[in-house]
C-alpha cells in the first residue's frame, strides 16, 4: 500500500499531510500517539457521514478513543453561520469542551465549516482534516482557510486556522460523483498553470489514467498539488502576497458561481474563470494566443466548461466581481498567466478587456 507524508512547515504549527490508499485506517493510531483532544467530534454531512463516518467512528471506538459524529445536510447552501451555530449548540449539548477536538470528514463545505467552528468554539480547539472530495484534497483542506458564505458572497466570513493533520485517502474518491471529480481537476490544472509547467505536461500526458482514477497516478498527482500548496502557504500563510496566485481563475469563477445561484459547482466556475483569464491575458498583451491555447486544450481534454453561460447578466457578474473579497477599494485583481507555469497579479486590466471576456469574447 503506497502512502506518503509531506509536511506543511509553519514552525510550531507545522502539520503532516498523509496521502495514499487506505490512510483513513491510520487516523486512530495517529490520535493515540498525538492525543490532540480528550474527545473527538467528527463533523460530516448527510452524504459522507453515512459513507465513511460510521466506519471511522467504529474504528476509533475500537481503538478506545472517545468520539461522536454530528452531521448537517450536504450542500453549499448550508455553508452558513446558521449551520455553524447549530453545530456549536449540538457540541455544547453533548458536553464537548475546550479540551476536545474536531475531525472534519467531508468535502470543501465540511472542511471550511468545521475548521471555522474549531477556530471559534470555546475560543478555539484543535482540528483534523479528512477531505473526501478531490477539490478538498488538493486545495481547501491544506493551508488553514476556514469560513462560511453570507448572502453577499462566498467565504466572506472566516478565519485562518491551521489543522493538526490532514489525511488524504485516495480510496474515498471512488464514491465521488464524476462531476465533482472533474471539478477538483480544475484546481489540479490550476497548479500547473500558475507554477509548474512540468506538472501541466504530466496532466496532459496522463489524462486517461487520471480520469480512470488509477491510484498509481493519483498519488503523485495529489502529492504534487499538496507540495505546491504547502510551499505557497509556508511562504505567505495569510495571503499578503504570493498566496494570491492560488486564486487564479477564482475571481471570475466565484462571480459565475454566484450568478448561477450556486447551481454551478465550484470547480466548473474555476474552469470558466481560468479560461476567461487566459483570454484576458492575450487581449491585454500579457501572453500570446499560442501559449494560452494550451489552457483551453487541457480544460477541453478534461471536459471542463470553458464559457460563461450566455444567459448570465454581465452587470450582475460585475457586481459579484466587486463584492469578491480579493477586491480592495473597488480594485479588482486578476491573476494573469504570462506563460504556462508563470503568472502575475494585476489590477490594471482595462475595463473593455474585462467586458470582452465576460461576453466570452
Ligand atoms: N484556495 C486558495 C487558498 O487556499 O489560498
Amino acid at each position: 500500500m503506497m502512502q506518503e507524508t509531506i509536511t506543511v512547515g509553519l514552525g510550531e504549527r507545522s502539520y503532516p499531510i498523509s496521502i495514499g490508499s487506505g490512510v483513513l485506517g491510520n487516523v486512530s493510531e495517529f490520535l493515540l500517539q498525538k492525543s490532540i483532544g480528550n474527545k473527538y467530534c467528527v463533523i460530516s454531512d448527510s452524504n459522507v457521514g453515512s459513507l465513511y463516518g460510521e466506519k471511522l467512528i467504529d474504528a476509533m471506538q475500537d481503538a478506545g478513543i472517545s468520539c461522536e459524529m454530528i452531521t448537517f445536510p450536504a450542500g453549499e447552501e448550508n455553508k452558513n453561520t446558521s449551520t455553524v451555530t447549530t453545530l456549536a449548540s449540538a457540541m455544547a449539548e453533548r458536553g464537548f469542551d475546550r479540551s476536545d477536538a474536531i475531525i472534519a470528514l467531508g468535502g470543501g463545505v465540511v472542511g471550511d465549516i468545521s475548521g471555522f467552528l474549531a477556530s471559534i468554539f470555546m475560543r478555539g480547539i484543535p482540528f483534523i482534516q479528512i477531505p473526501t472530495s478531490l477539490l478538498a484534497q488538493v486545495d481547501s483542506s491544506v493551508g488553514g482557510k476556514t469560513g462560511v458564505d453570507i448572502p453577499q458572497g462566498k467565504n466572506l466570513v472566516g478565519t485562518f486556522y491551521q489543522p493538526q493533520a490532514v489525511f488524504i485517502d485516495l480510496d474515498v474518491l471512488s464514491t465521488l460523483p464524476m462531476s465533482e471529480y472533474r471539478g477538483g481537476l480544475a484546481e489540479v490544472i490550476k497548479y500547473g498553470v500558475i507554477i509548474d509547467k512540468v506538472f501541466f505536461s504530466f496532466l496532459l500526458e496522463n489524462r486517461a489514467q487520471i480520469l480512470a482514477l488509477d491510484s498509481d497516478i493519483l498519488l503523485p498527482m495529489i502529492r504534487r498539488c499538496c507540495e505546491i500548496k504547502a510551499d505557497v502557504v509556508e511562504k505567505d500563510e495569510r495571503e499578503g502576497g504570493l498566496r494570491r496566485i492560488l486564486n487564479f481563475g477564482h475571481t471570475i469563477g466565484h462571480a459565475v458561481e454566484a450568478a448561477s445561484g450556486y447551481s454551478l459547482i465550484h470547480g466548473y466556475g474555476v474552469s470558466i474563470g481560468m479560461q476567461a483569464v487566459a483570454r484576458m491575458a492575450v487581449l491585454s498583451g500579457h501572453s500570446t494566443q499560442s501559449e494560452m491555447s494550451e489552457v483551453e486544450e487541457i480544460l477541453k481534454a478534461y471536459e471542463l466548461p470553458l464559457d460563461i453561460p450566455n444567459e448570465f447578466d454581465i452587470a450582475q457578474l460585475k457586481k459579484y466581481l466587486l463584492a469578491d473579497k480579493k477586491t480592495v477599494g473597488g480594485r479588482v485583481f486578476f491573476v494573469i498567466p504570462e506563460q504556462i507555469g508563470k503568472v502575475i497579479i494585476t489590477d490594471k486590466v482595462k475595463p473593455e478587456h474585462i467586458d470582452a471576456v465576460l461576453n466570452n469574447g
